[in-house]
Protein backbone atom coordinates (compact mmCIF):
# COMPACT_ATOMS: atom_id res chain seq x y z
CA UNK A 1 0.00 0.00 0.00
CA UNK A 2 1.09 3.30 -0.69
CA UNK A 3 -0.20 7.23 0.22
CA UNK A 4 -1.74 9.03 -2.44
CA UNK A 5 -4.26 11.95 -2.84
CA UNK A 6 -7.44 10.82 -4.16
CA UNK A 7 -10.74 13.04 -4.57
CA UNK A 8 -14.91 11.74 -5.12
CA UNK A 9 -15.84 15.67 -5.81
CA UNK A 10 -14.77 18.84 -7.52
CA UNK A 11 -14.75 21.50 -5.28
CA UNK A 12 -12.52 23.79 -3.24
CA UNK A 13 -9.32 22.58 -1.63
CA UNK A 14 -11.33 20.75 1.30
CA UNK A 15 -12.02 17.86 -1.62
CA UNK A 16 -8.30 16.40 -1.64
CA UNK A 17 -8.20 13.15 0.54
CA UNK A 18 -5.54 11.00 1.84
CA UNK A 19 -6.04 7.44 1.32
CA UNK A 20 -3.93 4.51 1.50
CA UNK A 21 -3.92 2.67 -2.23
CA UNK A 22 -2.76 -0.11 -3.94
CA UNK A 23 0.15 0.35 -6.19
CA UNK A 24 0.43 -2.80 -7.96
CA UNK A 25 2.99 -3.81 -10.49
CA UNK A 26 3.86 -2.29 -14.13
CA UNK A 27 2.18 -4.00 -17.15
CA UNK A 28 3.42 -3.83 -20.42
CA UNK A 29 4.97 -0.65 -21.46
CA UNK A 30 4.59 0.64 -18.07
CA UNK A 31 6.86 1.46 -14.93
CA UNK A 32 6.59 1.69 -11.43
CA UNK A 33 7.94 5.25 -10.09
CA UNK A 34 8.86 5.81 -6.63
CA UNK A 35 8.31 9.32 -6.03
CA UNK A 36 10.77 11.79 -4.22
CA UNK A 37 9.38 14.99 -4.92
CA UNK A 38 5.72 15.85 -6.79
CA UNK A 39 5.72 19.22 -8.36
CA UNK A 40 2.33 21.45 -8.07
CA UNK A 41 0.81 23.40 -11.29
CA UNK A 42 -2.30 25.69 -12.12
CA UNK A 43 -3.69 22.80 -13.80
CA UNK A 44 -4.29 20.65 -10.63
CA UNK A 45 -6.44 23.27 -9.54
CA UNK A 46 -8.62 24.04 -12.60
CA UNK A 47 -8.75 19.13 -12.39
CA UNK A 48 -9.62 20.25 -8.96
CA UNK A 49 -12.28 22.57 -9.27
CA UNK A 50 -14.31 21.18 -12.08
CA UNK A 51 -12.81 23.72 -14.48
CA UNK A 52 -11.35 20.25 -16.43
CA UNK A 53 -13.45 17.44 -16.82
CA UNK A 54 -12.05 14.27 -15.32
CA UNK A 55 -14.12 11.27 -14.43
CA UNK A 56 -14.08 10.72 -10.13
CA UNK A 57 -13.48 9.66 -7.93
CA UNK A 58 -9.64 10.39 -9.28
CA UNK A 59 -5.82 11.04 -8.13
CA UNK A 60 -5.08 14.98 -9.07
CA UNK A 61 -1.26 15.67 -10.49
CA UNK A 62 0.58 14.98 -13.74
CA UNK A 63 3.78 16.21 -12.62
CA UNK A 64 6.69 14.37 -10.60
CA UNK A 65 10.64 12.82 -10.24
CA UNK A 66 11.60 9.60 -8.43
CA UNK A 67 13.19 6.83 -9.11
CA UNK A 68 11.97 3.60 -11.20
CA UNK A 69 11.77 0.55 -8.89
CA UNK A 70 10.43 -2.28 -11.49
CA UNK A 71 9.48 -2.02 -15.10
CA UNK A 72 6.94 -4.18 -17.55
CA UNK A 73 7.65 -6.23 -20.52
CA UNK A 74 8.74 -4.56 -23.80
CA UNK A 75 10.28 -1.73 -21.76
CA UNK A 76 13.30 -0.96 -23.11
CA UNK A 77 15.23 2.33 -22.66
CA UNK A 78 13.68 2.70 -18.80
CA UNK A 79 15.42 0.98 -16.64
CA UNK A 80 15.30 0.01 -12.58
CA UNK A 81 17.11 2.46 -10.69
CA UNK A 82 16.48 5.35 -13.40
CA UNK A 83 15.70 8.78 -12.20
CA UNK A 84 12.92 9.91 -14.08
CA UNK A 85 10.65 12.52 -14.31
CA UNK A 86 7.25 13.18 -16.28
CA UNK A 87 4.85 16.08 -17.31
CA UNK A 88 2.27 14.40 -18.97
CA UNK A 89 0.16 11.02 -18.21
CA UNK A 90 -2.87 10.08 -16.46
CA UNK A 91 -3.73 12.65 -13.32
CA UNK A 92 -2.61 10.89 -9.55
CA UNK A 93 1.29 12.08 -9.70
CA UNK A 94 0.10 13.55 -5.52
CA UNK A 95 0.72 10.00 -4.11
CA UNK A 96 4.09 8.22 -2.66
CA UNK A 97 4.54 5.53 -5.65
CA UNK A 98 2.80 4.98 -8.57
CA UNK A 99 2.57 2.68 -12.38
CA UNK A 100 3.03 4.94 -15.19
CA UNK A 101 3.48 4.25 -18.63
CA UNK A 102 7.38 4.34 -19.96
CA UNK A 103 6.74 6.25 -22.71
CA UNK A 104 6.36 9.42 -20.90
CA UNK A 105 9.38 9.09 -18.28
CA UNK A 106 12.09 11.95 -18.88
CA UNK A 107 15.59 10.10 -17.34
CA UNK A 108 17.75 12.95 -15.65
CA UNK A 109 21.04 14.02 -15.66
CA UNK A 110 23.45 13.49 -13.15
CA UNK A 111 24.14 16.77 -12.64
CA UNK A 112 20.31 18.16 -11.56
CA UNK A 113 19.23 16.73 -8.59
CA UNK A 114 15.44 15.59 -8.05
CA UNK A 115 14.37 18.22 -6.33
CA UNK A 116 15.69 20.58 -8.85
CA UNK A 117 14.06 18.79 -11.24
CA UNK A 118 10.66 18.83 -9.88
CA UNK A 119 10.58 22.38 -10.29
CA UNK A 120 11.61 21.70 -14.73
CA UNK A 121 9.48 19.16 -15.60
CA UNK A 122 6.40 20.62 -16.27
CA UNK A 123 7.39 24.56 -15.61
CA UNK A 124 10.42 24.28 -17.72
CA UNK A 125 8.83 22.55 -20.25
CA UNK A 126 6.33 25.09 -20.88
CA UNK A 127 8.92 27.79 -21.10
CA UNK A 128 11.12 26.14 -23.82
CA UNK A 129 7.52 25.23 -25.74
CA UNK A 130 6.26 28.60 -25.55
CA UNK A 131 9.87 31.03 -26.26
CA UNK A 132 11.18 27.99 -28.14
CA UNK A 133 7.93 26.93 -30.37
CA UNK A 134 4.80 28.59 -30.09
CA UNK A 135 6.00 32.46 -31.24
CA UNK A 136 9.72 31.32 -31.29
CA UNK A 137 11.59 34.29 -29.60
CA UNK A 138 15.03 35.23 -31.54
CA UNK A 139 16.86 37.85 -28.99
CA UNK A 140 16.21 40.91 -28.78
CA UNK A 141 12.78 41.32 -28.85
CA UNK A 142 10.90 43.27 -25.86
CA UNK A 143 7.97 41.11 -24.74
CA UNK A 144 5.43 41.03 -22.18
CA UNK A 145 4.86 38.27 -19.90
CA UNK A 146 2.38 37.94 -17.52
CA UNK A 147 2.79 36.14 -13.77
CA UNK A 148 6.30 36.66 -14.22
CA UNK A 149 7.29 35.20 -10.41
CA UNK A 150 5.32 32.37 -10.85
CA UNK A 151 6.62 28.74 -11.69
CA UNK A 152 6.47 28.90 -15.00
CA UNK A 153 7.64 33.09 -14.58
CA UNK A 154 11.20 32.80 -12.77
CA UNK A 155 12.12 29.94 -15.51
CA UNK A 156 10.46 32.27 -18.15
CA UNK A 157 12.28 35.42 -16.54
CA UNK A 158 16.01 33.28 -16.51
CA UNK A 159 15.26 31.73 -19.90
CA UNK A 160 14.33 35.00 -21.72
CA UNK A 161 17.46 36.67 -19.85
CA UNK A 162 19.71 33.64 -21.85
CA UNK A 163 18.17 34.79 -25.32
CA UNK A 164 19.01 37.96 -24.67
CA UNK A 165 15.39 38.97 -24.75
CA UNK A 166 13.78 42.19 -23.23
CA UNK A 167 11.14 41.17 -20.76
CA UNK A 168 8.12 43.03 -19.54
CA UNK A 169 6.80 40.88 -16.33
CA UNK A 170 3.38 41.57 -14.43
CA UNK A 171 3.44 40.88 -10.70
CA UNK A 172 1.12 41.53 -8.10
CA UNK A 173 3.57 42.84 -5.14
CA UNK A 174 6.89 44.72 -5.08
CA UNK A 175 8.53 41.40 -3.31
CA UNK A 176 7.46 39.38 -6.04
CA UNK A 177 8.79 42.53 -8.92
CA UNK A 178 12.14 42.24 -7.03
CA UNK A 179 12.30 38.39 -7.36
CA UNK A 180 11.54 38.23 -11.16
CA UNK A 181 14.13 40.93 -11.76
CA UNK A 182 16.71 39.22 -9.88
CA UNK A 183 15.97 36.46 -12.18
CA UNK A 184 16.32 38.63 -15.40
CA UNK A 185 13.01 40.04 -16.26
CA UNK A 186 14.27 43.54 -17.39
CA UNK A 187 11.25 45.61 -16.22
CA UNK A 188 8.32 44.71 -13.96
CA UNK A 189 4.84 45.93 -13.23
CA UNK A 190 3.71 46.07 -9.84
CA UNK A 191 -0.37 45.47 -11.26
CA UNK A 192 -1.71 46.11 -7.85
CA UNK A 193 -0.85 50.41 -8.48
CA UNK A 194 0.56 50.47 -11.96
CA UNK A 195 -1.44 50.44 -14.88
CA UNK A 196 0.01 47.53 -17.08
CA UNK A 197 -0.79 49.51 -20.90
CA UNK A 198 0.75 52.99 -19.56
CA UNK A 199 3.74 51.17 -18.00
CA UNK A 200 4.04 48.70 -21.61
CA UNK A 201 3.88 52.23 -24.08
CA UNK A 202 6.36 54.02 -21.80
CA UNK A 203 8.64 51.55 -22.06
CA UNK A 204 8.25 50.77 -25.11
CA UNK A 205 8.75 54.47 -26.58
CA UNK A 206 4.58 53.68 -27.63
CA UNK A 207 4.84 51.11 -30.02
CA UNK A 208 3.71 48.13 -27.99
CA UNK A 209 5.27 44.49 -27.86
CA UNK A 210 5.09 42.02 -30.62
CA UNK A 211 4.18 39.21 -28.29
CA UNK A 212 2.25 38.92 -24.83
CA UNK A 213 2.63 35.62 -22.93
CA UNK A 214 -0.84 35.63 -20.95
CA UNK A 215 -1.23 33.01 -18.18
CA UNK A 216 -3.98 35.46 -16.21
CA UNK A 217 -6.48 35.01 -18.74
CA UNK A 218 -9.98 36.99 -18.09
CA UNK A 219 -8.40 39.92 -15.52
CA UNK A 220 -5.58 40.44 -18.35
CA UNK A 221 -6.89 39.90 -21.55
CA UNK A 222 -7.94 43.41 -22.53
CA UNK A 223 -4.66 44.87 -21.28
CA UNK A 224 -2.85 42.24 -23.17
CA UNK A 225 -4.49 43.60 -26.59
CA UNK A 226 -3.94 47.02 -25.92
CA UNK A 227 -0.13 46.20 -25.43
CA UNK A 228 0.42 44.45 -28.55
CA UNK A 229 1.80 46.24 -31.78
CA UNK A 230 -0.45 45.15 -35.06
CA UNK A 231 -0.51 42.20 -36.37
CA UNK A 232 1.34 41.08 -32.98
CA UNK A 233 0.21 37.91 -31.10
CA UNK A 234 -1.64 37.39 -28.37
CA UNK A 235 -0.25 33.69 -26.63
CA UNK A 236 -2.87 32.65 -24.23
CA UNK A 237 -1.39 29.56 -22.15
CA UNK A 238 -3.50 29.58 -18.80
CA UNK A 239 -6.54 31.16 -17.10
CA UNK A 240 -5.17 31.65 -13.50
CA UNK A 241 -7.73 34.14 -13.00
CA UNK A 242 -10.21 32.66 -15.34
CA UNK A 243 -11.38 31.80 -18.49
CA UNK A 244 -10.98 34.08 -22.45
CA UNK A 245 -13.60 34.24 -24.39
CA UNK A 246 -12.89 36.50 -27.64
CA UNK A 247 -15.18 37.51 -30.63
CA UNK A 248 -12.70 37.12 -33.37
CA UNK A 249 -13.94 41.04 -34.37
CA UNK A 250 -12.00 42.07 -31.27
CA UNK A 251 -9.10 40.67 -32.64
CA UNK A 252 -9.20 42.78 -36.35
CA UNK A 253 -10.18 46.27 -34.01
CA UNK A 254 -7.33 45.82 -31.64
CA UNK A 255 -4.93 45.37 -35.24
CA UNK A 256 -5.15 42.17 -36.95
CA UNK A 257 -3.99 39.96 -33.91
CA UNK A 258 -2.96 36.09 -34.18
CA UNK A 259 -4.23 34.63 -31.06
CA UNK A 260 -3.57 31.14 -30.08
CA UNK A 261 -4.44 28.84 -27.08
CA UNK A 262 -1.97 26.37 -26.86
CA UNK A 263 -1.68 22.95 -24.57
CA UNK A 264 1.52 21.51 -23.96
CA UNK A 265 0.10 17.98 -25.32
CA UNK A 266 0.21 19.67 -28.77
CA UNK A 267 3.98 20.58 -29.05
CA UNK A 268 5.76 17.52 -26.61
CA UNK A 269 4.81 14.68 -29.41
CA UNK A 270 6.57 12.71 -30.07
CA UNK A 271 8.66 11.08 -27.36
CA UNK A 272 11.81 11.81 -29.73
CA UNK A 273 10.62 15.09 -29.35
CA UNK A 274 10.11 15.90 -25.83
CA UNK A 275 14.10 14.38 -25.63
CA UNK A 276 14.91 16.87 -27.32
CA UNK A 277 13.03 19.56 -25.33
CA UNK A 278 14.00 18.05 -21.95
CA UNK A 279 17.28 17.93 -23.27
CA UNK A 280 17.48 21.82 -24.44
CA UNK A 281 16.04 22.65 -21.08
CA UNK A 282 18.80 20.47 -19.06
CA UNK A 283 21.45 22.11 -21.18
CA UNK A 284 20.78 25.73 -19.65
CA UNK A 285 20.78 24.56 -15.88
CA UNK A 286 23.53 22.64 -16.28
CA UNK A 287 25.49 25.50 -17.71
CA UNK A 288 23.95 27.81 -14.81
CA UNK A 289 21.58 29.95 -17.54
CA UNK A 290 18.85 28.40 -15.41
CA UNK A 291 19.10 28.37 -11.75
CA UNK A 292 15.88 26.65 -9.91
CA UNK A 293 14.89 25.37 -6.68
CA UNK A 294 11.32 25.02 -5.04
CA UNK A 295 10.35 27.87 -3.29
CA UNK A 296 7.50 26.41 -1.25
CA UNK A 297 7.40 22.64 0.25
CA UNK A 298 4.44 20.72 1.70
CA UNK A 299 4.31 17.71 2.94
CA UNK A 300 1.49 14.90 0.30
CA UNK A 301 -0.79 15.14 3.08
CA UNK A 302 -0.78 18.81 2.91
CA UNK A 303 -1.81 19.31 -0.02
CA UNK A 304 -4.55 20.83 0.08
CA UNK A 305 -2.67 23.74 2.11
CA UNK A 306 -0.59 23.96 -1.12
CA UNK A 307 -3.51 24.31 -3.49
CA UNK A 308 -4.49 27.48 -0.83
CA UNK A 309 -1.52 28.79 -1.13
CA UNK A 310 -0.87 28.77 -4.92
CA UNK A 311 -4.88 29.99 -4.93
CA UNK A 312 -4.08 33.02 -3.29
CA UNK A 313 -1.20 34.29 -5.06
CA UNK A 314 0.75 33.79 -1.80
CA UNK A 315 3.39 31.58 -3.54
CA UNK A 316 6.22 32.50 -5.46
CA UNK A 317 8.30 30.49 -7.98
CA UNK A 318 7.81 26.46 -8.36
CA UNK A 319 5.99 24.35 -4.91
CA UNK A 320 6.42 20.77 -4.07
CA UNK A 321 5.11 18.03 -2.39
CA UNK A 322 6.96 15.79 -0.36
CA UNK A 323 6.19 12.17 -0.18
N1 LIG B 1 -0.86 25.89 -21.73
C1 LIG B 1 -0.02 25.09 -21.12
O1 LIG B 1 0.41 24.08 -21.69
C2 LIG B 1 0.41 25.40 -19.73
C3 LIG B 1 1.40 24.65 -19.10
C4 LIG B 1 1.80 25.00 -17.81
C5 LIG B 1 1.22 26.07 -17.18
N2 LIG B 1 0.24 26.76 -17.81
C6 LIG B 1 -0.41 27.92 -17.17
O2 LIG B 1 0.60 28.82 -16.79
C7 LIG B 1 0.18 29.52 -15.62
C8 LIG B 1 1.24 29.44 -14.57
O3 LIG B 1 1.25 28.16 -13.97
P1 LIG B 1 2.02 27.91 -12.62
O4 LIG B 1 1.67 26.53 -12.20
O5 LIG B 1 3.45 28.27 -12.80
O6 LIG B 1 1.31 28.94 -11.61
P2 LIG B 1 1.90 30.27 -10.97
O7 LIG B 1 2.30 31.21 -12.07
O8 LIG B 1 2.93 29.91 -9.97
O9 LIG B 1 0.66 30.84 -10.17
C9 LIG B 1 -0.27 31.65 -10.78
C10 LIG B 1 0.10 33.13 -10.65
O10 LIG B 1 -0.78 33.84 -11.48
C11 LIG B 1 -0.99 35.12 -10.96
N3 LIG B 1 -2.42 35.42 -10.91
C12 LIG B 1 -3.01 36.49 -11.48
N4 LIG B 1 -4.31 36.50 -11.24
C13 LIG B 1 -4.59 35.41 -10.51
C14 LIG B 1 -5.78 34.91 -9.93
N5 LIG B 1 -6.96 35.51 -10.08
N6 LIG B 1 -5.69 33.77 -9.21
C15 LIG B 1 -4.52 33.14 -9.04
N7 LIG B 1 -3.35 33.58 -9.58
C16 LIG B 1 -3.37 34.71 -10.29
C17 LIG B 1 -0.37 35.15 -9.56
O11 LIG B 1 0.84 35.92 -9.65
P3 LIG B 1 0.79 37.48 -9.18
O12 LIG B 1 0.34 37.43 -7.75
O13 LIG B 1 2.17 37.94 -9.36
O14 LIG B 1 -0.20 38.15 -10.10
C18 LIG B 1 -0.09 33.70 -9.25
O15 LIG B 1 1.02 33.54 -8.40
C19 LIG B 1 -1.18 28.92 -15.22
O16 LIG B 1 -2.20 29.70 -15.77
C20 LIG B 1 -1.14 27.57 -15.90
O17 LIG B 1 -2.43 27.06 -16.14
C21 LIG B 1 -0.17 26.45 -19.06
Amino acid sequence: MTQAIRFYETGGPEVLRLENVAVGDPGPGQARVRHSYIALNFIDVYFRSGRYPLALPNGLGSDAVGVVEAVGTGVTDIRVGDRVGYLIGPQGAYAQARVMPAEVLIPLPDGISDRTAATLMMKGMTAQYLFRQVYPLQGGETILYHAAAGGVGLIACQWARAMGVNMIGTVSTDEKAELARANGCAHTIVTSRESIVERVKEITAGKGVPVVYDSVGKDTLMDSLDCLQPRGSLVSNGTSSGSVVVDSSLLAAKGSIWMTRPAMMHYIQPRSHMLEMAAELFEHVLAGRIVSEPQQEFALAEAAQAHRALEARKTVGATVLVP
